[in-house]
């Protein structure tokens, strides 16, 4: 299993990749034969992958909103942003406070052929983008794209959504993620969901050889693992919970969904 295709601008349509398996679940344009094959394989085991998928798009409308809103946060750093999909990160943001600020990073390079609708901030914020691996956290926090549109004295919203199962155990993801929350001050947040196996293990065994077939590292968590990414800061109410379960506002209540739909936790901490 190599990354060697993450290679910064070369678009390797010889293999899968998530972020374009990813758009492929949530029913876009912007992927390859080879990533919708991989994809058909989930779904012809798991075909809840969409439905997951949209969910956690849900999750991250609502954590953005409520760190906008009741948590005041105006500055936002989202790794493994993946293909846009609209509403973007930016615009929940910028809809609650036009003079928010977000640095988007991702280490595919599909990404970066469509950051342009990343970068259309409003005139009164923000927005960058940054082509990097969450495996290099200072490669990220010293960025001069990120220290140009972000002000590290002040609070910022540190997102890590749907990325953290594609860095196993080896990759040391805790150590990164302290490393990353490390840069930034007091009263900022660490926002996260991750994809569990716990409501289907043996689906999701099958899920993740898919994944690794495909040369994708992958890895699920369980409720216990995905909270220990919240170490040492102060986890929001409910607390880490399968996503719909995260604050669900009516239209994640009227959707009806299961556990083993969702399949991945969510949570959202503030550094005290
Ligand atoms: C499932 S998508 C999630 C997209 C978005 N965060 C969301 O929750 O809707 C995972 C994204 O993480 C990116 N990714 C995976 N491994 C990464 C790494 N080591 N460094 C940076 N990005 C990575 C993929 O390219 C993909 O765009």
């Amino acid at each position: 299993m190599t990354d060697s295709s993450h290679t910064f601008g070369h678009i390797d349509n010889s293999r899968p990749h998530p972020a374009r398996m990813y758009d492929y679940y949530l029913g876009g344009k912007d992927h390859y034969e080879v990533d919708q094959a991989a994809a058909a394989d989930v779904l012809a085991i798991y075909p809840s992958a969409k439905t997951g998928a949209a969910a956690n798009r849900s999750f991250m409308r609502r954590a953005t909103r409520w760190l906008a809103t009741e948590a005041g946060v105006r500055q936002f750093l989202d790794i493994g942003t993946g293909i846009p999909t609209e509403p973007n990160l930016h615009q929940v943001a910028q809809r609650i406070a036009p003079e928010a600020r977000i640095v988007y990073t991702d280490y595919d390079p599909i990404v970066l052929t469509h950051a342009q609708a990343l970068l259309r901030s409003t005139p009164e914020g923000r927005t960058a983008y940054i082509q990097a691996d969450v495996r290099e956290p200072a490669r990220i926090v010293n960025a001069p794209e990120l220290r140009a549109t972000l002000d590290l004295t002040r609070p910022v919203a540190l997102s890590l959504n749907a990325l953290l199962h594609f860095v196993p155990d080896e990759a040391r993801p805790y150590e990164i993620v302290g490393q990353l929350m490390d840069a930034l001050p007091s009263g900022s947040y660490l926002v996260l969901s991750h994809c569990t196996g716990e409501f289907d293990p043996e689906t999701f065994d099958r899920l993740i050889d898919i994944y690794h077939e495909g040369g994708i590292p992958a890895q699920v968590r369980g409720r216990k693992e995905v909270e220990q990414f919240f170490d040492g800061l102060e986890l929001v109410e409910p607390g880490v919970e399968v996503g719909h379960r995260w604050r669900p506002d009516e239209e994640t209540l009227a959707e009806g969904l299961s556990d083993a739909d969702v399949s991945f936790y969510a949570g959202v901490a503030r550094k005290p």
